[in-house]
């Protein structure tokens, strides 16, 4: 089994409403995990690229705050690339998965909830290394 199988789009609530539309996020309900760290991407060049790594343990909720991107995920074998543009929707990332995200529109902000706390020992930088571990 890939670790692409427990990727999932999150359909977030909505409450609509003629004032503005609201939508909220309960970490262990709307997340496979409790929240630990927030963190965002903004002011993106036109034309950048983050993310080109894997995580050991973390899990992560990615979500289009404004603007769109794209992310692709790839388990060693296969590439899977999904387009975020939508505050309403989650792109759940399990571990072990490495990703890239490209493709910025301008005023792109990504908002990731993620499932601990910064850890630089959690990361695969290395392509090579992450997929050596694989075959572990
Ligand atoms: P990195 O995770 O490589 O960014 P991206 O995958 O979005 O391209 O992190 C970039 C830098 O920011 C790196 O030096 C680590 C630091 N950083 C933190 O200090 N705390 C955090 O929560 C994150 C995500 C990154």
């Amino acid at each position: 089994m890939s670790q692409l199988d427990q990727v999932k789009i999150v359909d977030l609530p909505k409450i609509t409403d003629p004032r503005g539309n609201l939508t909220f996020i309960e970490g262990g309900d709307h997340t496979p995990f409790d929240i630990q760290r927030v963190y965002y991407l903004y002011d993106v060049p036109g034309g950048a690229e983050r993310g080109g790594h894997a995580h050991k343990g973390l899990q992560q909720l990615i979500i289009a705050m404004s603007g769109s991107f794209d992310v692709v995920l790839n388990d060693g074998s296969t590439k899977q690339r999904f387009h975020l543009k939508r505050s309403y929707f989650g792109l759940y990332v399990p571990t072990m998965l490495w990703r890239e995200l490209d493709n910025f529109s301008s005023g792109a902000v990504c908002m990731v909830l993620a499932s601990n706390k910064y850890d630089e020992e959690d990361y695969y930088r290395n392509y090579n290394d992450y997929l050596q571990a694989l075959k572990n």
